[in-house]
This record gives C-alpha cells, sequence and structure tokens, in this order.
C-alpha cells in the first residue's frame, strides 16, 4: 500500500491551537508573546505550527520562518534566522524591505545576501559583524515591519540551534516586549540528553513570566482513530486500531509510517523496519538519492545532488521523483533542492548507511562543497 499524503484535517489541538492564536491576538495588540512549543519527534509540532502560520497569514499577519538544522557537532551560525530573513525577503518588496531594515541593510545583507536592494551589492566591510550590532538591527527591523501588522516569527527545531541563536532569541524576548512580535519556537524533548544547552535555557526562558510552554502529547484514542481513518479513508476494526495504538504510541508520524509500510492487520514489528521497508521499497536510483540526502544532512541542493550521485540526469530525475512520490523527501521551500519530510526519515536513512558507505559519500559532498561553496 503506498504512503498517504499527509491529511488535510489537522486532528484535535483545538486548545493548543487557540493558545497560540491567543498569543499572535496580543502581538496584534502590541504585546509582544513567545510560546514554546515541544514535543517528542514526529508527534505534530511542525503541523501544528504550519496550521497556525496558514491562519495567522489569512488575518494579516507577516509570517517568517527560520528551522534550525542538524549539522552534527559543527554550528552554523544564525541558520534559522538567516532563514526567516529569507523568508522576509521573499515575501515583501524592495521599498518595504528598505524601510524595515533602514540603515542595516547592507550590513545584513553580509548575513543573507537576498536582502541586498535592487541597486547594492552587499556592503562592504568586515564579513562579520558584533552580535550586539546584529541584535539591534534585527530589533529594530521587527519594530518596523510590525507597524504595517503584526509579525509572527517562527524558529523550528531549537534543540539544533546554536549558541548565537539562542542568545539572539532570548533578547529578543527582552527587548522586543513593547513590539508587535509573536514569537513561536518549537524543540523536540526526545533529543535533549543530560547536558544539552537547551536544557539550563529552557528553564531559564520558563522563568521569564512572557514566556507560555505548549507541550504536545500524543493522540487520544479518539483523535488517533480520526488520523487512522483520514490516512486510511476507511475506519479499522476496534482490535486493529488497538494493535496499532499499541505500536505507535498515538505518535502522528509513526502512524503514518506504521499505515505506509503495512496494512494495519500486517504491522511490521518495529517502527524501524516499517521505514527501512519505506526506503527498501525504492528502486536503486532513488536510494542512491536517499542516501546522497541522509549524508548531507537533512536538505541538499539540487545541484550538488546532480554531482554527488554519479547519475546520468535523466536517471536522476526519475530517481528524485520517486523518492517524492514515496513522500521520503519533499522539495524545499526555496525551491532550490530536496530535503527528508521528517528528521525520523533522515535518521533512519543514515543509520542504514555501511561505515565505508557513510564515508565516501561524505567525502564526495566535502569534495564537491570545496569546489563550489555555493552549493
Ligand atoms: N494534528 C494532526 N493532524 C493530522 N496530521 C498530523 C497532525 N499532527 C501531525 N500530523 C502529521 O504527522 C506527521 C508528523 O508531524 P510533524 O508536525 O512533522 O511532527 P514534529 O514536527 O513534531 O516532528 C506529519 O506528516 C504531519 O502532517
Ligand atoms: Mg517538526
Amino acid at each position: 500500500m503506498p504512503v498517504q499524503a499527509a491529511t488535510q484535517t489537522l486532528v484535535g489541538r483545538a486548545a493548543e491551537l487557540a493558545a497560540l492564536r491567543a498569543a499572535v491576538e496580543r502581538a496584534s495588540s502590541g504585546e509582544a508573546a513567545t510560546v514554546v512549543v515541544s514535543g517528542e519527534a514526529g508527534v505534530g509540532k511542525s503541523r501544528l505550527v504550519e496550521e497556525l502560520m496558514r491562519t495567522a497569514r489569512g488575518d494579516g499577519a507577516l509570517v517568517l520562518l527560520g528551522r534550525c538544522v542538524d549539522v552534527g557537532d559543527g554550528e552554523l551560525a544564525y541558520a534559522p534566522i538567516a532563514g526567516a530573513l529569507r523568508s522576509l525577503a521573499a515575501q515583501v518588496d524592495d521599498d518595504e524591505l528598505d524601510a524595515a531594515l533602514g540603515p542595516g541593510r547592507a550590513e545584513l545583507a553580509r548575513l543573507v545576501p537576498d536582502l541586498a536592494g535592487e541597486d547594492g551589492a552587499p556592503g562592504a566591510g568586515p564579513a562579520t559583524f558584533g552580535k550586539a550590532r546584529l541584535f539591534e538591527l534585527l530589533l529594530g527591523a521587527l519594530g518596523r515591519l510590525g507597524r504595517r501588522r503584526p509579525v509572527v516569527l517562527v524558529v523550528e527545531d531549537l534543540h539544533w540551534a546554536d549558541g548565537s541563536t539562542r542568545d539572539l532569541l532570548r533578547f529578543l524576548v527582552r527587548a522586543a516586549a513593547g513590539e508587535r512580535l509573536a514569537l513561536i519556537v518549537t524543540y523536540r524533548t526526545d533529543h535533549l540528553h543530560r547536558a544539552h544547552p537547551l536544557r539550563p535555557y529552557l528553564v531559564e526562558l520558563r522563568r521569564d513570566g512572557r514566556v507560555e510552554c505548549v507541550d504536545l502529547g500524543p493522540f487520544s484514542r479518539a483523535e488517533f482513530a480520526e488520523h487512522v481513518a483520514a490516512i486510511l479513508g476507511t475506519t479499522p476494526s476496534p482490535a486493529s486500531l488497538d494493535r496499532l495504538l499499541e505500536r505507535s504510541d498515538g505518535n502522528a508520524f509513526f502512524t503514518e509510517e506504521l499505515l505506509g509500510a503495512a496494512g494495519p492487520g500486517d504491522l511490521p514489528a518495529s517502527l524501524r523496519d516499517a521505514m527501512a521497508v519505506h526506503l527498501e521499497g525504492l528502486q536503486p536510483v532513488a536510494q542512491r538519492v536517499v542516501r546522497v540526502l541522509a549524508a548531507a544532512g537533512r536538505r541538499v541542493d539540487h545541484r550538488l545532488l546532480e554531482r554527488a550521485a554519479g547519475a546520468p540526469a535523466e536517471e536522476l530525475a526519475a530517481g528524485v521523483r520517486e523518492a517524492l512520490e514515496a513522500r521520503v523527501i519533499v522539495p524545499t521551500r526555496d525551491g532550490r533542492g530536496y530535503e527528508f519530510r521528517h528528521a525520523l526519515l533522515r535518521e533512519a536513512a543514515y543509520a542504514e548507511l555501511l561505515p565505508g558507505e557513510r564515508q565516501a559519500l561524505h567525502g564526495v559532498l566535502a569534495r564537491q562543497l570545496e569546489a563550489d561553496p555555493e552549493l
């Protein structure tokens, strides 16, 4: 049975969505709000936040999204902030960008080239500038943008954030108190080992009375039944529903994966098996695409994929299409490449790589990136 596309209806989450919407309403009236959305991988954080972004956009808010990326041991400074600024550049015209960024535009364009003016190359000067300066520039820009309409800044997957991003968010929570800004962050609770820097950080944030927490749990049985029915298009028997609930723990993503690998009567032994079946069901070129992507991280530029996959363009295109149709990968928002549909799929694909294969792929990717850092 093919894996179903994610269903259109949002199952449950009425109270959580209401809390997020209330935060955006407060922000609209000039009282900045911060909401931290937590939950285990696959529980539905991104889906909830997408729903909020959609309704906020519909209500006229400016919605900026930045995602933290898993870069293993390395730290990619300000990756989600750069992402949010890119989404800004894609949504507002040059005049508004100019007005919002003011004199800082050229400086910020050094962090995000998309911000460079129509006539302007990024400003000259040092490639890095002080933290304090960057924070002030961003605060100023968010304040000016908020004069026109409320701003919703979403930072996804904070468990992968670098220290600079954490510092910036901490600064915004305090300094933007009077702005029309709703700051929404998400993080994975199952990803926080004991020494994870996010732990003390979250304790500190929570101590701040202005920060609200929304913790997402698994679906209730009724919600779970609704989710399964939406995926299958039919309602399974109570007995198979029970079995599926036990296996998936009411986790939205696990349920999708388990149902994708087999019908409810014939469940794979574990989620890992389900994901392995999902990945192994692909033809060799599509598998190669998935392997390159797993080694590259969660996303890969199409040109880098072309160079690293070592397959003729037509075969590669067919492989990419197959992986897209199997919903293992999805196009990135900027249209420049692909990413795993879910971080857990990347983890599963990465775990399937043999040690030698892993090394070889990292080597190929590193050589291509060295030859062309733009990728
Ligand atoms: N409330 C929901 N209703 C319907 N589908 C959901 C819901 N929550 C999550 N899903 C689906 O489950 C999968 C995993 O959800 P996602 O939001 O990516 O999880 P997380 O961000 O917590 O890791 C996605 O395919 C998503 O569309
Ligand atoms: Mg997510």
